[in-house]
């Protein structure tokens, strides 16, 4: 999920070592990494056991037939794409290459830039398809948060009548005792769980009204500070909270107590993960996506994640904690989403966890803004 760019690599299948290893050197010098087989067994290995995307595959490998090959590879891989080369160029093999799903198609011998310019439309591929899946894996989520949405609406709307309804009549007992009644105790304990329970109820109701629509960009680093200032001033007194802001204005159309609540959240969370008396860093940003991004990373030095959690972590009602509701970080997520943005939950490389929030904003200003 995370922005950063992988390696580009690409497989060669080849039995003519000095064409693959002068191809893979050239390839090499423009960023490219090349992993080499030589015959059927060993591509159909590569393409399951390394991280490979794209393969350039000789028509004739040795004895084996090489749009056979390709045929096998794509069973293994369907997503594999495929460049055939030959020396042999005729309609036939061309044909061959369509048919087993080739995407482009080499003759050789043939110069670095006609290889590159075939291997840049093969990344494109690569990457659109990832786009792709990106999208539709935002567009699940989304339909999952609107499915509980409306299911925990439903919900939430007869079980607060019915609560209204516990609650008013536990007032009637505990008000109708005496101190003394040895009754009055459990009256009390009874009264203070229903107004719990209908504090849960309104949080789900907000959870299921979804975050407002905001009018006007803000400048984020207002409710970064503010959401800190107040942790630092109560639940979060006992840790060490470090703050990062840019000196100048990011500012994007989101409500100001939204990211608050979201800071509030992650904090919250930071404090149970250390026990109250740990690190928590908070840092906002301008990011690049390919478009302007404010991306606020809170991480802390707590255990970080079990693996369940790391899995399960954004999933509405998922929660660790005896105490815990679940629907701190879906809200984050559902904020974020709505907004054209993206959050995630990881493990930090030095341990503890990272919460990373991106949010599209206008692009900055540098020396912008009066420092805050
Ligand atoms: N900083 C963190 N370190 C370790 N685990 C975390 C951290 N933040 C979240 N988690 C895990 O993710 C779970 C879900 O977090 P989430 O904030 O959604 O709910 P919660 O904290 O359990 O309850 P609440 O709704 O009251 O926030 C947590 O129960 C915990 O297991
Ligand atoms: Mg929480």
């Amino acid at each position: 999920m995370s922005g950063s760019q992988p390696q580009r690599k690409i497989l060669i299948v080849d039995d003519d070592d000095d064409f693959t290893a002068a191809t893979s050197r050239a390839i090499a010098l423009e960023g490219v990494e090349c992993i080499i087989a030589r015959n059927g067994a060993e591509a159909m290995a590569a393409v399951q056991f390394a991280d490979i995307e794209i393969a350039l595959l000789d028509i004739r490998i040795g004895h084996e037939d090489g749009t056979e090959l390709a045929g096998v590879l794509r069973g293994l891989r369907p997503d594999l794409v495929l460049v055939l080369m030959t020396a042999y160029a005729s309609v036939d093999s061309a044909v061959a290459a369509l048919k087993v799903g080739a995407y482009d198609y080499l003759r050789k011998p043939f110069f670095l830039d006609e290889i590159m310019r075939a291997l840049e439309r093969c990344f494109e591929l690569v990457a659109l398809r990832r786009a792709k899946l990106r999208a539709e894996h935002e567009l699940a989520m989304i339909r999952q948060l609107d499915a509980t949405s409306q299911l925990a609406a439903g919900l939430s709307h007869d079980f607060r009548n019915m609560l209204a309804v516990v609650r008013a009549n536990l007032a009637v007992i505990h008000d109708g005792l005496h101190a003394r009644d040895v009754l009055w105790p459990y009256a009390r304990d009874a009264k203070e769980a229903a107004a719990t329970a209908e504090a849960l109820v309104a949080r789900l109701m907000d959870f299921t009204r979804g975050p407002p629509a905001a009018e006007e960009a803000i400048d984020l680093r207002v409710p970064v500070s503010s959401g800190i200032a107040m942790m630092r001033r109560s639940l979060c007194a006992g840790m060490d909270l470090t703050l990062e802001l840019p000196d100048f204005a990011l500012l994007a159309p989101i409500k100001q107590d939204q990211l608050e609540t979201a800071i509030i959240n992650l904090l919250i969370n930071s404090r149970d993960a250390t026990g109250g008396t740990g690190r928590a860093t908070v840092s906002l940003q301008h990011y690049w996506r390919g478009a302007d991004y404010a991306r606020l990373v809170v991480c802390d030095n707590g255990p970080g994640l079990a693996p369940e959690a790391l899995e399960r972590a954004l999933q509405v009602l998922f929660t660790t904690k005896s105490n815990g509701t679940g629907l701190g970080l879906p809200m984050i997520r559902q904020m974020a989403l709505l907004a054209g943005g993206d959050f995630w939950l990881e493990n930090a490389e030095n341990g503890g966890a990272r919460a990373v929030l991106d949010l599209p904003c206008l692009s900055p200003v540098q020396g912008s803004g009066r420092n805050i």
